[in-house]
């Protein structure tokens, strides 16, 4: 007996009591905005903004632009939403952005992933690494790997154990779910000795590297690459750029395992900042030439005389002189950037430009990319693929921080090599499929596509399937 003889009415009582608390307690966490002077939408009870995405009623890509729009409607520089509880900070002014992002960026240098290297050391990566350790790995690591390439793999071997890593890699997820970083409380995660990446996946990137590695010391091959970078700079340091310890007779396996580790960890950032990226640009490309005839065809005419001028070689020339297919390129990354959002937390005091509202420090900040890229007053139309929006002309009209496919300021994607890499890798690719196939739309791709995030970069559901016709 708890209030009354009736022990179903007291459980009844009892469970009202908890709702009510729990409506009480959502009520008084969708209040923290307005508690700050902050303006914002109307959240729902328990979900926030975000209820159609966590009901799955709404891809979270709709549901972050239609936050953006909402809140741009309501005439706002930035507003405070609220993902399920968690309050967010969205700034909508391009200036606002530009301040998180590049002016005050020593106050949001972290991308609030979670980081438990002791349940996988592939977490200690630049992508989830934040503060000074960030800082040493980027700055030590990365900015000085211009002109190498990635791990110097022979994917056209397929019986090796690199190309059987690569060729069973699309089957595998990288990561289970993102998200989870994001919405679930770190200690929670941390209690349930949370790994981010697919244990499998994890299994099989780290045997990758350690047997690249161990390759290349009892072969003594030595390839230009980053791998070797790496290499070299973890057998002399830690991640923290720390020397290691001398080898000893007795420390050399557990020193070759640190190094294994930490290239590893380094490795992976790559590996998934990389390939999912430029997996999700190159097939949105391949996409929207596939529905556009005409832009398909200008593409391939330029590509063929292009080619023709400079003795069909791919060098730097012959890519800057390819405008055209630099404008799809361009646009192919405003409409589909692969990161919707770039997430940011505040660590240390922040003040809005122009008010006296100060962020908390630990408040997350989302920077709508594909809000901004959608944006009807930036780009009119927002929906349809018009590379002519990037000419020489109408491109001197796009306000700066209006197109930021690979993020902005200090923590942008890896400077200017990845983004080159990047947009030559595109470039190439493109052009070699425009030189030899005609392109169209398979009947399998459903359309409108459906676009979900799960790893780093959206996912199409049921993929994207296109005919090839050779026209050699
Ligand atoms: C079309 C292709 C790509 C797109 C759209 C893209 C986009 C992005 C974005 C939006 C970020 C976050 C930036 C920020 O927080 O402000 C990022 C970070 C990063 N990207 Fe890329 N990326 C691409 C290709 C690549 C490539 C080819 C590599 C390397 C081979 C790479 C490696 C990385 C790494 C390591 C980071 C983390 C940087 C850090 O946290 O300091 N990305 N990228």
């Amino acid at each position: 007996m708890l209030f009354t003889n009736n022990p179903l009415y007291d459980f009844f009582c009892v469970c009202v009591a908890l709702l009510a608390l729990f409506v009480t307690y959502c009520k008084w966490s969708f209040s923290y905005w307005k508690r700050k002077g902050l303006e914002g939408l109307e959240p729902s009870i328990p979900f926030g903004d975000t209820r159609d995405a966590l009901l799955g009623r709404k891809t979270f890509m709709a549901t972050w632009v239609e936050i953006y729009n909402n809140l741009k409607s309501k005439g706002l520089r930035y507003g405070g939403i609220y993902f399920g509880l968690k309050p967010v900070y969205m700034p909508i002014d391009l200036n606002l952005v530009k301040s998180i992002l590049t002016t005050h960026f020593n106050s949001f240098t972290a991308h609030r992933l979670y980081v438990d290297e002791e349940v996988d050391p592939l977490m200690g990566n630049i992508l989830y690494l934040s503060g000074s350790r960030w800082r040493n790995v980027r700055l030590s690591r990365y900015n000085s790997f211009l002109g190498c390439c990635c791990f110097g793999i022979d994917l056209t071997a397929t019986k090796t154990w690199e190309a059987d890593f690569f060729l069973n890699c699309p089957k595998k997820d990288t990561f289970r779910n993102i998200l989870l970083d994001l919405i679930i409380p770190h200690p929670i995660l941390h209690f349930c000795k949370y790994n981010s990446f697919d244990p499998e996946f994890s299994v099989a990137f780290n045997s990758l590297v350690e047997k690249s590695v161990i390759y290349r010391k009892e072969k003594n091959v030595e390839i230009n690459d980053f791998l070797q970078l790496l290499l070299r700079q973890f057998s002399n340091t830690d991640t923290l750029g720390s020397p290691r310890q001398s080898k000893t007779a007795g420390s050399k396996t557990s020193n070759d395992k640190s190094v294994i580790r930490d290239v590893a960890a380094q490795s992976v950032a790559l590996f998934v900042g990389g390939s999912e990226t430029l997996a999700h640009s190159l097939a949105q490309a391949v996409y929207e030439l596939a529905l556009a005839t005409e832009i398909q065809n200008r593409a391939r005419r330029e590509v063929i005389r292009v080619l023709e001028e400079n003795e069909n070689k791919f060098t730097n020339d012959t890519i800057t002189n390819m405008t055209y297919l630099d404008q799809i390129v361009s646009e192919t990354l405003r409409k589909h950037p692969a990161g919707d959002n770039v997430i940011r937390v505040c660590e240390k005091a922040y003040k809005i430009p122009d008010t006296d509202i100060e962020l908390d420090i630990g408040t997350m900040v989302v920077v709508p990319i594909r809000g901004i890229h959608y944006d009807p007053s930036y780009y009119p139309d927002p929906e349809v693929f018009d590379p002519e929006r990037f000419n020489e002309n109408n491109r001197a009209q796009i306000p700066p921080g209006a197109w930021i496919p690979f993020g902005d300021g200090p923590r942008n994607c890896i400077g200017l090599f990845c983004m080159r890499l990047a947009l030559i890798i595109m470039k190439i690719t493109l052009a070699t499929i425009l030189k030899n196939f005609e392109i169209s739309l398979n009947k399998r791709t459903v359309t409108p596509l459906k676009l979900y995030n799960r790893g780093l970069a959206a996912t199409c559901e049921g993929g994207i399937w296109v005919d090839i016709k050779n026209i050699n």
